[in-house]
């Protein structure tokens, strides 16, 4: 018998979307969908007031008072790469850390390479948490920004983002925010935690559609644009409007991935981010405990069940990292993400460097019935790499 599906991978992307989600998206799109705020008709408006209310929303969830400042792109990476290359300047330094994802890496090292910028990469310690004492140690006189992720996407742990936004704040630095691994799941609060912008992903644990994704700037901020174009008002001007959301938005936006990402953030408000985060520290906590029982299974970072998302990497002594995810697939039908998962440093650190390691990652759609399985597989797997 084909084994079910079960799909572990909620890091890379949620999947299933929420019961109905996707039938709504199409439903409305199909009635709605015309280009948002650009004509002068009804249904243009009504389709610019379907992305007004994403945009509130938005900015509700990540506390910040503008929704006018919350833009819509096409991931996390387009949105960090718009921030990073719209704010800094020739002879700028940033303060960045080893934890961070690609996203942030390569818009750094390709600034640094061009000559514009300099940077210090912080390190972790042995729970994956940065400590804001280093990030203050690290800012000189010409940092223009701190660029941190909150949630590892290999290790889960959460970084400590009050604390640093007040050093921030203290040291008259930037904070930006990669929460593509936290919106939707822990809470983001721009207005508290002194951070001057959050890059957020729409498909991870804010349950949308791919390509879909914003940047969400405090009123404090300014963001030259990097990119320009048509943005329905001011067309005979040949200067890129100035006004957010359209500072930062050149073209259309997705309409229909919106209306994906705003039946996503409905499931989050009906149920609670609090809720389904623990739902999900309770698998993780289970998958974990399973897994700790197995000789030759070593796991990374994951003693902190308080301060952690539900994303647990592992590797098995004596299997290859990839061999270990395709038998997980082919002979289980459990689907994970292996390799460096775009965050090469990680696994320097934790000395899973080149090869990288096995990630579970939970999401809000998963069973107890899964992680059993899971354990029960790895186990097979650590038998046979003990014989
Ligand atoms: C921490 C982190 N930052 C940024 C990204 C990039 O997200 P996207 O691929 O949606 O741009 C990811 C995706 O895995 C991530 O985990």
């Amino acid at each position: 018998m084909t084994p079910e599906f079960i799909y572990l991978d909620n890091a890379a992307t949620t999947f299933p979307k929420p019961e109905g989600a996707l039938e709504h998206m199409v439903e409305l799109y199909k009635i709605k969908g015309v280009s948002p705020g650009r004509g002068g008709y009804d249904l243009a408006f009504e389709a610019e007031d379907i992305v007004f209310d994403v945009r509130s929303r938005l900015a509700r969830l990540f506390n910040t008072p503008d929704p006018e400042r919350v833009v819509f792109t096409s991931n996390a990476t387009d949105s960090l790469n718009i921030a990073l290359q719209g704010i800094l300047k020739k002879d700028d330094h940033v303060v960045s850390t080893r934890l961070e994802h690609n996203s942030v890496l390569r818009p750094l090292y390709h600034l640094r390479e061009k000559g514009h910028i300099t940077y210090d990469l912080i390190d972790f310690d042995s729970s994956g948490c940065i400590d804001p004492d280093d990030i203050s140690g690290a800012i000189k006189k010409n940092t223009k920004l701190v660029v941190i992720n909150h949630v590892s996407n290999v290790l889960g742990a959460i970084q400590p983002i009050k604390e640093i936004g007040e050093i921030c704040a203290k040291k008259g630095a930037l904070l930006i925010v990669d929460a593509a691994q936290s919106a939707g799941i822990i809470p983001v609060n721009m207005a508290d935690w002194n951070i001057s912008a959050v890059a957020f992903t729409g498909h991870k644990s804010l349950l949308g559609p791919t390509g879909t994704g914003g940047l969400a700037v405090s009123p404090e901020l300014e963001i030259e644009p990097v990119r320009f174009g048509g943005t329905g008002i001011d067309s005979e001007s040949p200067v890129h409007n100035r006004i957010y959301p359209h500072r930062l938005e050149a073209g259309t936006v997705n309409m229909i991935g919106i209306i994906g990402l705003s039946e996503g953030l409905r499931y989050i408000e009906t149920n609670g981010m609090e809720s389904i985060h623990k739902k999900e520290m309770e698998l993780l906590c289970r998958l974990r405990d399973g897994l700790s029982k197995l000789e030759s299974v070593i796991d990374y970072c994951a003693d902190d069940d308080e301060n952690h998302a539900a994303v647990l990497t592992v590797n098995i002594r004596g299997i290859d990292p990839g061999d270990a995810g395709s038998i997980l697939d082919a002979d289980y039908g459990i689907a994970v993400r292996t390799g460096l998962h775009c965050a090469p440093h990680v696994h320097e650190n934790i000395g899973t460097f080149p090869g990288g390691a096995v990630r579970f990652s939970i999401g809000p759609f998963n069973t107890a019935k899964h992680i059993d399985t899971a354990i029960e597989a790895m186990t097979e797997i650590d038998r046979f790499s003990r014989h």
